[in-house]
């Protein structure tokens, strides 16, 4: 401790695309700390619900631009909007390299891809929940054109809706949420049709292992069947760990998938320098980032990473 004052940098405005429910949610959770936020949606609906939480609504869009819409517009959302030439500009979509192909095309190392892991099966505007990314994992995409300081400013927003911090590359990512994600909506899918063809009764019967097995396919399939196309390479090889894992003698399946899912290793604080290698590091070892500091991130790993 120097005693010396830290000086802080001022948040930069945020501007979110699409205030459906993940950009609408964001839009709520930082107008409700105060922060400045606009926004703008091609739905007027959507545009007026955003307002009424305290979102300035127009083309113009500065500091960091947060696009939270549909998968298949987000290479073309900006078009007749007005970004500032030092925006930042980031996304939330739930697959990584072909948004990087389009934006990080577009916007060199100003673009830096995000995901945050939450959301229900519910969409539009009328599922803003400003709560939504309290406690939720962010997926923040780190390559090696990615300007690291755009990549701070960025997790200093995911951090000021609540959410902690995941450093990731594209690749990583998009095989990572290809195993806890893409291929859960496959197999929700494959569960429901399966117990559809085995009749009335069986619908009759179902109770929680259905509903928890099957939860994720009651969202919109356009929204799954563009996710699982935008990342049908990693969904398939993780797909095929499945289906290794259920040629397993079924004692031996049934131990290793508990010993998983009921594995609670605790948590060791670290900080990390505001280094691209150790902050991929961090995200390898399964942990993530809480707080941003002048000189580190503070943050954990999961205990023995
Ligand atoms: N729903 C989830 O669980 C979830 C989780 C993580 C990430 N995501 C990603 O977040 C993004 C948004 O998903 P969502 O669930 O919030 O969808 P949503 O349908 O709730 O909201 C999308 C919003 O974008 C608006 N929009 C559509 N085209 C637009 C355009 N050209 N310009 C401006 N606005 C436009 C729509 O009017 C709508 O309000 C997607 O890319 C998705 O992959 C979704």
């Amino acid at each position: 401790m120097t005693g010396l004052p830290v000086p802080t940098m001022p948040a930069p405005p945020v501007a979110v695309v699409g205030l459906g429910q993940l950009g609408g949610s964001l839009a709520a959770a930082l107008a409700a700390a105060g922060r400045e936020v606009s926004g703008w949606d091609v739905d007027p609906a959507a545009r007026d619900a955003a307002a009424a939480r305290g979102v300035r609504i127009g083309r113009e869009l500065s500091g960091v631009v947060v696009l939270a819409v549909p998968l298949p517009v987000l290479g073309t959302a900006l078009d007749g909007l007005d970004v500032a030439p030092d925006a930042t500009v980031t996304d939330v979509g739930s697959v990584k390299a072909p948004v990087q192909e389009v934006l990080g095309g577009r916007f060199g190392g100003r673009y830096v891809g995000g995901h945050p892991m939450c959301g229900t099966e519910r969409s539009g505007h009328a599922a803003t929940d400003p709560a939504l990314f309290r406690g939720a994992r962010w997926a923040l995409c780190l390559e090696p054109a990615t300007e690291l300081p755009r990549w701070l400013r960025v997790a200093e927003v995911a951090l000021a809706a609540g959410a902690e911090v995941v450093p990731a590359t594209v690749a990583e990512h998009d095989a990572a949420v290809a195993a806890v994600s893409h291929v859960p909506h496959l197999l929700a899918a494959a569960l429901a049709a399966a117990a559809g063809a085995a009749g009335p009764l069986a619908l009759a019967l179902a109770a929680g292992s259905f509903r928890d097995g099957t939860r994720v396919i009651a969202s919109d399939p356009a929204f799954v069947t563009a996710v699982l196309e935008g990342n049908a390479g990693p969904a398939e090889a993780a797909l095929e760990q499945v289906r290794a894992q259920l040629a397993r003698p079924w004692p031996e399946l049934v131990a290793a998938g508990h010993a998983v899912r009921t594995a609670d290793p605790g948590r060791r604080p670290v900080r990390v320098p505001l280094d691209r290698a150790a902050l991929l590091a961090l995200g390898r070892a399964g942990g993530a980032v809480t707080r941003r500091l002048a000189a580190f991130v503070e943050g954990w790993v999961p205990e023995g990473g």
